[in-house]
């Protein structure tokens, strides 16, 4: 309780402020971080932002003030630098949970560069995973990725599926990753839940933040936005002849907000189930398949706008087709996908139109 006095609301904002429960968010500049970011704050918790920028821009901390009314900490650090980590723990005391996005995450690139990858994302979770258990943090979230699951047998892949033998360098590290985790957590000293995103695409409603892909976007939705803004001449489809209604390769899209939703119920879980919890696993996704070429209509038809397309050859490394089980997630974390595909299009492309505003 505080004393009433002159500064009454103010020092119960202030106390309010100290007790705010502190999530250490590495890399919460990036595109699903920082929609993860502006969900945290809203739900009264307090996140720390450690980016090095390499992926990022410094504006998106402007923007998410804007949106929450309100400046998380940050720091312009590479977490590959325990030092550098450690002071973060050490000027920020009590960081209870780290919810891990840091990391290299370009499929092709990582068959250029694989010691790059294998470097940046193994280091950065060690140095991670150390440095909160020398700090008493224990409840930790990661970025996993559907890609795990290579081509499932059986569609749609729930938590049980096997996993395939990982055809790119950086499917392989989520995989190592997720095996270092449960084999951590194993001990007692961590609680970890391992999310396996499927496909993020759109933005905030805001417009203020959303997908910032450098050079040439290796993701369908961006490279559909800037195709349609005129950046790129024409979209190349890889691939019309799969075992799929149209032919096109089929994806579960997921909105970004509603997967930075899913964050805060999993820090909410960790925190609140602690004595529970070792090692769990969930898809996060919409439940449902849709083709690229489906996407490229939905966009078209929602925005009204044109997408110039060809077909091209398929693409080395790509599976024809899946989409999650989230029963799991629904069940545990107490969690939904919310937004439509209307939505997810109609976000991403009022991102795209005002993002290209400002940096005219
Ligand atoms: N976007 C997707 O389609 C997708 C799908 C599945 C999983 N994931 C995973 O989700 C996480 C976030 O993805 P995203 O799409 O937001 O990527 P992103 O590149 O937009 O965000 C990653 C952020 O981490 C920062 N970063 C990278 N290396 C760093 C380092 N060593 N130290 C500090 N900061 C560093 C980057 O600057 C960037 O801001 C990644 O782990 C990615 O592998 C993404």
């Amino acid at each position: 309780m505080c004393k009433p006095q002159k500064s009454g609301i103010l020092v119960l904002e202030k106390q309010n402020l100290m007790n705010k429960t502190k999530i250490l968010v590495t890399g919460g500049l990036g595109f699903i971080g920082s929609h993860t970011v502006v969900e945290l704050i809203q739900s009264g918790l307090e996140p720390i932002i450690v980016d090095d920028l390499s992926n990022s821009e410094l504006f998106i901390l402007d923007r998410i003030e804007q949106i929450t009314g309100s400046r998380p900490k940050f720091y312009p650090y590479d977490v590959c630098d325990s030092d550098k980590l450690k002071t973060v723990f050490s000027e920020n005391k009590n960081i209870k949970a780290c919810i891990h996005f840091a990391a290299k995450k370009a499929v092709g690139e990582s068959m250029k560069i694989p010691l790059v990858y294998y470097r940046t994302n193994l280091v950065s979770l060690l140095n991670v995973l150390e440095t909160m258990k020398e700090f008493n943090a224990d409840c930790f979230v990661f970025s996993s990725s559907a890609t795990v699951y290579g081509q499932p047998e059986h569609l749609p892949a729930n938590e049980s599926s096997p996993l395939q033998k990982a055809t790119s360098s950086y499917g392989s590290t989520k995989q190592m990753a997720e095996d270092i985790l449960e084999k951590v957590s194993a001990t007692g000293s961590l609680k970890t839940l391992s999310l396996r995103y499927f496909n993020p695409v759109g933005a905030h409603q805001s417009a203020l933040i959303g997908e910032l892909p450098k050079g040439i976007p290796n993701n369908l939705m961006p490279f559909v936005t800037q195709t349609a803004i005129g950046i790129r001449e024409k979209l190349t489809v890889f691939g019309n002849d799969y075992n799929t209604p149209d032919g096109t390769c089929i994806r579960d899209y997921i909105h970004v907000v509603d997967l930075a939703k899913a964050h805060v119920n999993a820090c909410n879980y960790l925190l609140t189930h602690a004595d529970s919890i070792s090692y769990d696993v969930f898809n996060i996704g919409t439940g449902k398949g849709i083709s690229v070429l489906e996407i490229v209509s939905a966009f078209e038809e929602v925005n009204k706008v044109k997408v110039p397309y060809i077909i091209g050859s398929r693409r080395d490394g790509d599976v024809e087709s899946i989409y999650a089980s989230c029963s799991k997630a629904n069940q545990i974390l107490k969690w939904e996908a919310q937004y439509t595909l209307e939505d997810m299009v109609k976000d991403a492309w009022n991102w795209e139109k005002a993002y290209r505003k400002h940096t005219k």
